[in-house]
């Protein structure tokens, strides 16, 4: 085995470390100032010996920096690793908490069953764990406000948005918010889980929020439907309930932008095809190729009416109701 090899086998190390250093909130205390690994095991309630062997590997990869005097400090990495900043990392890495981590450590399992480890593991599913469960459920969201952030602008200015709004399983209505400042809509509708409704503070005025499921048909009509990254949470059987609900709330002019990666065509193959194991191993979901979207949307009544690359990994299918249907 060459080292490169045995290098890329042990990234999941790398990968926890940074989980742990952003669970123990160290970028935020060297924030304050830099800190000798006693000062920072005081800090974060850690042994030092032990500590300063995770500091380390970290410190090789760029995350930390030790200045010649001992003290650890920031770097434009670690920077971002800091809580409450503009385009934190933290809220990304801290969702992936032990139950997220073990059910990736059982994708054996999903590969052989096809089911979500995560299931097998807990007995419930991902989102009713999060509904009893709170703070992982803030955590879970504001992970994905970190995502989204990324893609809220392209997503506002590549696309048409006009009258009645609707983001279905729209979170904590991040880009509800970015589209109502960037178009002249008449109305936003929020639509998720009550409990996730109930953590959406910070929408604007003219938006509406609805609590539901979307396995039930929707108790509203909208010009302009948006799905991001939902599709992907679920199987086959449960997206294209998800799409016939839609399909009950949208008229004849009605669109539908599905946002998602696709996974024959999005430019980040590699990463398109990390997710789709998470997805398997957490939600049973997966990411999709263009024919498999396809038959999910005829078979929901809808129609293709055109895809656009929105960055170089999620697209925009833009739906129509099928007039055939
Ligand atoms: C992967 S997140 C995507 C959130 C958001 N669309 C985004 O792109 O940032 C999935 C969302 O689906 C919501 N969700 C899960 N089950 C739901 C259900 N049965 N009905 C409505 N929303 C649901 C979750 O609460 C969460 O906000």
């Amino acid at each position: 085995m060459t080292t490169s090899t045995f290098s890329l086998l042990t990234m999941i190390m790398l990968n926890r470390a940074l989980y742990v250093a952003a669970d123990l909130g160290i970028a935020d205390h060297l924030a304050t100032q830099p800190m000798t690994v006693s000062e920072l095991a005081c800090v974060t309630h850690t042994k030092p010996e032990s500590l300063q062997r995770m500091l380390y590997l970290l410190e090789l990869h760029g995350v930390f920096k030790q200045q010649e005097d001992m003290h650890y400090c920031l770097t434009d990495f670690s920077e971002s690793m800091r809580q409450n900043t503009p385009n934190s990392i933290r809220p990304f890495l801290l969702h992936d908490d032990d139950t997220r981590w073990n059910s990736f450590g059982h994708l054996g399992y999903s590969v052989t069953t096809g089911n979500a480890a995560f299931d097998m593991l807990y007995g419930q599913s991902y989102f009713q764990h999060l509904q009893q469960n709170p703070q992982l459920s803030a955590r879970f969201n504001d992970a994905m406000m970190t995502i989204s952030c990324q893609e809220d602008s392209a997503i506002a200015t590549k696309l048409v948005f006009e009258k009645v709004v609707a983001d279905i399983g729209g979170g904590k209505g991040q880009l509800l918010n970015k589209i109502i400042t960037n178009h002249a809509i008449t109305q936003a509708i929020l639509f998720d889980l009550p409990e996730v409704i109930d953590q959406a503070n910070s929408v604007d005025s003219i938006c509406l929020k609805i609590g539901g499921s979307f396995f039930d048909p929707l108790p509203f009509s909208a010009d302009i439907f948006v799905l991001k990254r939902i599709l992907h949470d679920w199987n086959n059987e449960k997206a294209l309930t998800i799409l016939k609900n839609i399909r009950h709330g949208m008229h004849a002019d009605s669109r539908l932008y599905i946002i998602e990666g696709i996974l024959d065509y999005s430019e980040d193959k590699k990463l398109l095809a990390a997710i789709d194991l998470a997805l398997l191993t957490i939600f049973q979901g997966q990411e999709r190729t263009k024919s498999e979207f396809d038959v999910l949307i005829t078979a929901a009544g809808l129609e293709v009416v055109s895809i656009k690359n929105l960055d170089s990994v999620i697209c925009a299918i833009e739906c129509k109701r099928s007039e055939s249907h």
